[in-house]
């Protein structure tokens, strides 16, 4: 039997009923957990919802406090997005996840108890089925299955579907195939007598190639379609309006500053009714990166969802935006049909606010944020007034699918089936002035003393943090199976999935996995735990935001 499990994880699936109660209880706490949090991000983020959790009054004073300075201090390694911030998980029966076992087969052959296992018996993959959604039934939607095929063992087959975790609220869907031994039970039916780790069926690994996909273009997740959009002809693109910002002083600042100003300009553009136009290029801040220095040319594909954003806001590519621009805008200088120039309404200040633009009919708006920092950060169009008529979409932005991809895989690997500690340490553990006990309280001894009276003992513990130094929870295995980001680095090594995929953004040269992806990952594979422990609340006492902030 191929045994992919992680380090540290029990070899076989719980498989008996008191187990899956326990599992059960678990999973009901950790719901009502994440439905409270989920509910006062909700009751939190009232109009614009906002991506930090706090309470209202406490983004306000934040937001205030710091945007003035323009500085985002309150960036924190915890970046939730989107899909985080939705009110409630789509439900299983619009997913076409409501699968119904047939057990009623007709009597043929496959009857024979002694007649070799054929895996493409609808028998086999009933019994799979039926042991899948009796272990996993509480933290996995399944979606779909595949007909199984051969194991490497006469008595074994392969089988792979598409799922998705209860506590992930986009559509996404992920995949998984395992190996399963199989043995005839009563009336033509199977039962698995034994199942293995995540991705263990590698047989069943190769998707069914859809007919229409181009042999010669190898994508390993065929979900994912992040193709640029593209404005057509000439007459199309003179029937468009557009909103084009100049690049501003938020170039290379932090990822939330990022996100705060882009979708500043989202929501601009859907207030005005125009396609936005977005550079797809992204500075990553030294912040992130691993030299320090800031890191120019970075794929905005490689952080989020693009195929997600093309379907939720109206958007095209700088690049050709501007090629076309170019290219139609001439022809009226020469003898030709003219169709004139495309008329432009060029704004050189955000002082000139959306709602001032709402009538203008020129083709583009052009945005030019003139000027130096702050005045030419791209959020101040949403500040004032405008605040009231614009509306940042958050939704429109998740997490890159490969990043979660990656997320999926971790948490797979541990079986759906662990809790997660939040520590929080970095800058904040060093400025003794606003977290006088941060270091204290999260040292590896008080860890100890703190997380043994939350956390059950052997549960797989996974831990994430943006302290660098590796063995730092060391003292916590004696306790619990622990599990760090960096114990999966093979999934973004040169020989994974994620580097093939990333590669073929980058023009074939290849990507580092750098901070904000695993700020990203650690997020995501800690929201999907059973029991979360975090920091601030569970660990310290001390505010988020620094000394009297909460
Ligand atoms: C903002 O600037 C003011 C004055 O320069 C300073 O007192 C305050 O601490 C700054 N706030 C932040 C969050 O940096
Ligand atoms: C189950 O399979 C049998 C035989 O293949 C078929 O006649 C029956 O309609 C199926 N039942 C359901 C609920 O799909
Ligand atoms: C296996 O089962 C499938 C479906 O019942 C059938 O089409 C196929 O011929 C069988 N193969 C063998 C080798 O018996
Ligand atoms: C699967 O195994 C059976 C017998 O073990 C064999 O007859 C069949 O050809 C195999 N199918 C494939 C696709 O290898
Ligand atoms: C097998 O079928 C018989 C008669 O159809 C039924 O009484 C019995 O309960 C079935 N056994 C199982 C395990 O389903
Ligand atoms: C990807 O999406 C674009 C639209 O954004 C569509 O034109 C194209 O056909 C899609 N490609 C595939 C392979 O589905
Ligand atoms: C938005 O623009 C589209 C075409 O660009 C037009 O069909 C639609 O009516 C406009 N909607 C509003 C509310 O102005
Ligand atoms: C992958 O990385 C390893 C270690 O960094 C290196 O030895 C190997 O040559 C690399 N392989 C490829 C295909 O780049
Ligand atoms: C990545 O691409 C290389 C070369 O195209 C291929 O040999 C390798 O199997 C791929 N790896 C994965 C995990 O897809
Ligand atoms: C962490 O603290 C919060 C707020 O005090 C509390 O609701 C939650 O139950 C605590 N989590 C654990 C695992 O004790």
């Amino acid at each position: 039997m191929t045994e992919v499990g992680a380090r540290g994880t029990s070899p076989e699936l719980p498989a008996t009923g008191q187990q899956v109660v326990k599992v059960i209880g678990n999973l009901c706490f950790s719901i009502f957990v994440v439905s409270v949090l989920v509910f006062s991000v909700i009751a939190a983020t009232y109009q614009p919802p906002d991506p930090w959790f706090q309470t209202s009054k406490a983004i306000t004073k934040s937001l205030s406090a710091t945007l003035p300075n323009s500085t985002f201090a309150t960036d924190d390694s915890l970046l939730p997005t989107g899909e985080d911030l939705v009110a409630s998980p789509p439900s299983a029966a619009n997913s076409g996840a409501a699968l119904i076992y047939n057990n009623s087969f007709p009597t043929s052959s496959a009857c024979d108890p002694n007649a070799p296992l054929n895996c493409s018996n609808p028998a086999v993959l009933a019994a799979i089925q039926r042991f899948n959604s009796k272990i996993f039934r509480k933290s996995i939607i399944f979606i779909s299955y595949d007909t199984p095929v051969n194991g490497s063992n006469p008595d074994e087959c392969d089988a792979a579907w598409r799922f998705r975790n209860r506590l992930e609220k986009s559509w996404r869907r992920y995949r998984d195939y395992r190996r399963f031994r199989l043995a005839p039970a009563e009336n033509c039916t199977f039962e698995v007598v034994r199942a293995g780790k995540f991705r263990s069926g590698t047989n069943a690994a190769r998707r069914p190639r859809r007919a229409t996909s181009p042999p010669a273009v190898q994508i390993p997740d065929l979900d994912i379609n992040d193709t640029i959009p593209t404005v057509g002809s000439e007459s199309e693109f003179r029937k468009g309006r557009y909103l084009y910002y100049t690049r501003g002083g938020d170039y290379c600042k932090s990822m939330n500053h990022y996100l705060w100003s882009f979708l500043c300009g989202l929501g601009e553009a859907k207030f005005l009714n125009r396609t936005f136009v977005m550079d797809l290029s992204v500075c990553l801040a030294g912040s992130y990166t691993s030299t320090g220095e800031n890191e120019d040319g970075k794929d905005f594909r490689f952080y989020f969802d693009f195929e997600h954003l093309k379907e939720s806001a109206s958007v095209v590519e700088e690049g050709d935006f501007l090629r076309d621009w170019r290219k139609w805008d001439r022809s009226s200088g020469k003898g030709q049909k003219s169709n004139g120039r495309i008329s432009v309404r060029k704004v050189p200040t955000y002082k000139l606010t959306p709602m001032q633009l709402k009538k203008d009919k020129s083709t583009i708006v052009w945005r030019q944020f003139e000027g130096a920092e702050p005045e030419n950060y791209w959020y101040r169009v949403c500040e004032g007034r405008a605040s009231k008529y614009i509306q940042r979409p958050w939704h429109a932005i998740w997490k890159s699918k490969r990043l979660m991809n990656i997320v999926s895989e971790i948490a797979g690997k541990m079986d759906w089936d662990y809790d997660a500690l939040h520590v929080v340490r970095g800058e904040k553990a060093r400025n003794k002035e606003l977290w006088p006990n941060l270091d204290g309280d999260t040292s590896p001894e008080s860890l100890v003393e703190k997380v043994t009276k939350l956390v059950r003992s052997w549960r797989n513990l996974y831990i994430a943090t943006n302290e660098p130094f590796y063995n730092y929870f060391d003292k916590l295995r004696s306790y619990y199976n622990v599990h760090l980001l960096e114990d999966y680095n093979e999934m973004w090594s040169n020989k994974s999935e994620w580097y093939n995929e990333t590669m073929i953004l980058n023009g074939g040269r290849p990507v580092q996995f750098d901070g904000y992806m695993r700020v990203a990952v650690d997020t995501e594979v800690l929201y999907r735990a059973k029991l979360q422990v975090e920091t601030f609340n569970n660990l310290t006492r001390d505010c988020k935001d620094g000394i009297n902030t909460c």
